[in-house]
């Protein structure tokens, strides 16, 4: 006797929508911000939690499984095995070290690479048609060590990147001039990081470009308070970090936004970090870093072919060849 009882003259049943699957490796700040996010969007049928610690894990699993009554149904496990994970259609990977107040994304390099020779090969195995979404820092770095590590194609190995800094971007710039910030289209291309660059020159509001709006409204500005929006967003992360010791619901929006991008195809332009090698004149080698990429079911479907100019494209080269120069010492 089951639960239900068939109804009379029932067909069989209607072809249900395609099950989706997410795992998140760290149940840190980071990770569980993600989770949440995921959880109140509803963008997954299953969502898997794994870490090296299995208490903690246990805890955050309960936790969220007894807000089930306030949420779409989502099926959320949680193992230190990553078996767990097997048939993943989307793995974010946010397990590691993270920043002490002052300390640089760059230097938690070692101490991440070595996590991750133990984290990304059982991912690639489980779900060897999974999309990898990396997180954790420095991830330009990270992204290109789980490409490596893999063995998956580029297109499916994707970095945060800044799409949480070109968010931040978009707040101060909409603060500054009292509009809202889903307004303001604006980009962060490049590291996620100190050596990032402001792409003023393609910035508009309501579709007209930055400088002129400016012009309109006749607020007056400088170059100065320009770089100076662009400064709050390199020191955004290092601000919050002092003050409350690590970040992490910005990056919970930002991933799950990135989520939906993915897992529902909806071919929106996001600032990822991505294989940038040959584009802009980046030619020092492979490396990934951010620039404005639209993402479907497929991971990475392209990269736009955004117009920079000349002072934007030779940032861009340098704040590769940043990321490059820490690169050359992973011998990978
Ligand atoms: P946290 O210390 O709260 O969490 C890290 C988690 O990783 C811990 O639960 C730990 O047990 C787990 N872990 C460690 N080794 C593991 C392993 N081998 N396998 C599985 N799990 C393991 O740190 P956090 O605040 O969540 O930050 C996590 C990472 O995310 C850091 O590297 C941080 O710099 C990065 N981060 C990135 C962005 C971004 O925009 N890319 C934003 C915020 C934080
Ligand atoms: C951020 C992390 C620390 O919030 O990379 O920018």
């Amino acid at each position: 006797q089951t639960f239900f009882r068939p109804i009379a003259s029932a067909g069989p049943p209607s072809p249900t929508k395609r099950h989706t699957k997410i795992s998140v490796i760290g149940a840190g700040n980071v990770g569980m911000a993600i989770a949440q996010t995921i959880l109140t969007q509803d963008l997954a049928d299953e969502l898997v939690l794994v870490d090296a610690k299995p208490d903690k894990l246990r805890g955050e699993m309960l936790d969220l499984q007894h807000a089930a009554a306030f949420l779409p149904r989502t099926k959320i496990h949680a193992s230190v095995d990553y078996a767990v994970t097997v048939g993943s259609d989307l793995c974010i990977v946010t397990a590691g070290a993270r920043q002490i107040p002052g300390e640089s994304r760059l230097n938690l390099l070692q101490r991440n690479v070595a996590l991750f020779r133990n984290i990304i090969p059982p991912l690639a195995k489980y779900s060897p048609d999974t999309i990898l979404l990396i997180v954790s820092n420095p991830v330009d770095v990270l992204t290109y060590v789980s490409w490596k590590l893999s063995g998956l194609p580029s297109n499916r190995v994707i970095g945060s990147g800044t799409n949480l800094d070109s968010s931040r971007f978009r707040f101060l710039i909409a603060d500054h001039l009292d509009v809202n910030a889903q307004d303001v289209q604006a980009y962060i291309i490049g590291e996620h990081g100190d050596s990032s660059v402001a792409l003023w020159s393609s910035i508009s509001v309501g579709g007209v470009p930055v400088l002129s709006f400016l012009e309109k409204q006749q607020i007056t500005y400088e170059k100065e308070t320009l770089e100076n929006i662009h400064k709050a967003v390199i020191n955004s992360a290092y601000e919050v970090i002092s003050l409350k010791g690590y970040t992490s619901w910005a990056i919970g929006y930002s991933a799950a936004n990135l989520a939906r991008s993915i897992l529902r195809n909806q071919r929106k332009i996001h600032p990822v970090s991505v294989l940038a090698k040959g584009i802009h004149g980046i030619d020092g080698g492979e490396v990934f870093l951010s620039l404005p990429a639209q993402l479907g079911r497929g991971g990475v479907l392209g990269v736009t072919n955004v117009p920079l100019t000349d002072e934007e494209a030779q940032k861009l080269r340098d704040s590769a060849n940043t990321v490059l120069e820490v690169q050359s010492q992973l011998g990978i």
